[in-house]
């Protein structure tokens, strides 16, 4: 009554209206029209041609030659889940966020987990990294969370995107390996790029092959904000923690299960909740001013950066839980769409140059992926929050506007929407003054330390960890067959920790050659905490 989902409810409740259910029902061609024969063709003769007018046949064989769609360019493979995401307390004072609103309230979610290199059919434990996409169908339109399950990430700028993905996919000319990251292509660019190093460690790591999807953290990765509804703003970095832990395979069971069971995540996920064992994950919100950003050793617009647990806590503000397996893949998981640009009054972007890119790229590529502009109007996709524009048309829309306006302003329409004026969406005020920039193609030069992030992370690692690591990186570069690759790598290795290079190196019969040169005069940077802010009390 309060607009507070009781518990189960998401949004495949929504769904009930389009779903179907063909048991014991007639069966009939997509007009309606009975079927008295699914067995054999319309025929001149019993032993003649087909004849062109068996228009059962030609529109079950005719639908048939396009039930394929385009998979994703990147995310191709993954799982989905319906639930919800249920609110700790009041976040009003520094969010207007619809989920935030009230202790207790709960928001239906849909969750998408997936690997990135992989195509549709390959296998669950492959070394890569995992999706982590996250839809919240709030009172207030459609939030879109689409993170991954490491905190950086391999590039600075979004320029550099189909580059990284280019040369981590299957190699043009004979479309081998499918393996996420083992041959030369993807080794050849990334030993090009420096500013991949941080993210290269989480991706030898045991991170990369988690145990289940269950077990796995999620970040937003970039820098958000929050907004209030005064339209102050703080600085914001997402985790997901699973309530279960965060475990992962060794390396040697991942090669195993790739062949034994490719759906080994999927399974996993489906079975625990038929088994009403549902996934939960706790949300926490890294929450800093502009002012504390400022004197950060690192640039937060930077997505090969974290932002250590030392200089700002993680503070826990709500749970989410997945507690209903969708009805049909295709329907749901294959053609739900999410987008960094989906965001809601009360959350906002920043000028991180990887985070502005993604806001362009996944409409995009959705109106090649599901056919037109309109893909929003297919349930999955569609807010649970009334939609009112004037946008028309197009292929397969489905609502039927009425009445002679779609346009505004208007004198005619009566009825016709109207915008909104509130204060706290995308009008964030910035705490710190804005000089006036000229246009420019390049980058902050806090951007260039590539390799303090990478240690930080090398030296967080145990024994044990570590010495996954070492062989992760000896396995794949035995995949490398360009003998400078190798050499390059190592030298990369060699900024990060001696001890990695020389490990690696042993591996391979290498020597360890000089660190790469740093990019500029990086700065050394020290990491000094600063107090948490405490708009949040639990
Ligand atoms: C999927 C682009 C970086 C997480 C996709 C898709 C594209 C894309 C085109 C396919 C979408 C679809 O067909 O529905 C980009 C670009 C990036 C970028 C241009 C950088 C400039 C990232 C980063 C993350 C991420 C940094 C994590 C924070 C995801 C996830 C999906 C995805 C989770 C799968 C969503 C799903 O489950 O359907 N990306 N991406 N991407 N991306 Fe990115």
């Amino acid at each position: 009554g309060d607009g507070v989902p009781p518990v189960g409810v998401c949004p495949a409740g929504d769904l009930d209206r389009v779903r179907a259910d063909g048991g014991e029902q007639r069966l009939t061609t997509n007009q309606g029209v009975p079927i008295a024969d699914n067995q054999n063709s319309l025929k001149v003769g019993l032993r003649g041609p087909t004849a062109l007018e068996d228009f059962i046949l030609r529109e079950k064989i005719t639908h048939f030659d396009h039930e394929r769609i385009p998979e994703r360019v990147v995310h191709a493979r993954g799982s989905a889940a319906h639930g919800y995401f249920e609110s700790y307390q009041d976040l009003s004072p520094i969010t207007r966020a619809a989920p935030f609103a009230a202790a207790g309230k709960r928001t239906p979610v849909f969750v998408r987990f997936s690997t990135v290199a992989g195509e549709r059919g390959s296998a669950d434990t492959v070394r890569d990294v995992r999706g982590f996409a996250v839809k919240f169908y709030t009172d207030e339109g459609n939030w879109d969370l689409v993170g991954n399950n490491m905190p950086v990430f391999f590039i600075q700028d979004a320029m550099k995107f189909p580059d990284l993905i280019h040369s981590v996919k299957p190699e043009p000319h004979h479309a081998m390996p499918q393996a996420a990251s083992a041959h030369d292509t993807f080794w050849d660019f990334v030993t090009l790029m420096p500013e991949s190093t941080h993210m290269l460690m989480w991706h030898m790591s045991d991170r990369a092959i988690p145990r289940s999807y269950r077990t796995m953290q999620g970040f937003g990765v970039h820098t958000f904000r929050l907004v209030n509804a005064e339209g102050a703003s703080v600085f914001c970095k997402f985790h997901w923690n699973p309530v279960g832990g965060t475990h992962s395979l060794v390396w040697d069971e991942a090669a195993k299960i790739i062949g034994a069971d490719p759906d080994f995540h999927r399974r996993d996920l489906w079975e625990a909740i038929e088994a009403g064992a549902y996934p939960e994950w706790e949300l926490g919100l890294q929450i800093f001013t502009e002012e504390q950003a400022a004197g950060f050793p690192f640039d937060v617009l930077d997505a090969t950066k974290i932002v250590p647990e030392e200089l700002v806590p993680v503070q826990p503000v709500g749970k989410l839980i997945l507690n209903r397996n969708p009805d049909n893949f295709f329907a749901e998981t294959e053609q739900v769409a999410f987008c960094t640009a989906h965001i809601v009054p009360g959350i906002d972007f920043t000028n991180d140059p990887l985070l502005q890119g993604r806001i362009h790229s996944y409409l995009d590529t959705q109106i090649s992926r599901l056919g037109g502009v309109n893909f929003h109007e297919i349930p999955i996709n569609a807010p649970l929050a009334p939609v009112h524009n004037n946008q028309r048309d197009g292929m397969h829309r489905q609502a039927v506007h009425r009445g002679r306006v779609s346009y505004e302003p208007n004198s005619l329409g009566g009825g016709c929407p109207f915008q909104a004026g509130m204060a706290g969406f995308t009008t964030a005020r910035s705490q710190m003054p804005q000089p006036p920039e000229d246009k420019v193609r390049g980058k902050p030069e806090l951007f260039a330390d590539h390799y303090s992030q990478a240690r930080l992370f090398w030296i967080s690692q145990s024994p044990a960890e570590q010495a996954h690591i070492v062989n992760a990186y000896r396995f794949e570069l035995t995949k490398v067959q360009t003998p400078a690759i190798r050499l390059r790598l190592l030298s990369m290795l060699a900024n990060v920790d001696p001890i990695l290079a020389e490990g690696v190196a042993q591996g391979l019969g290498l020597e360890v050659p000089p660190p790469m040169p740093l990019a500029t005069d990086a700065p050394s940077p020290h990491y000094e905490p600063s107090p948490a802010l405490s708009l949040l009390s639990r």
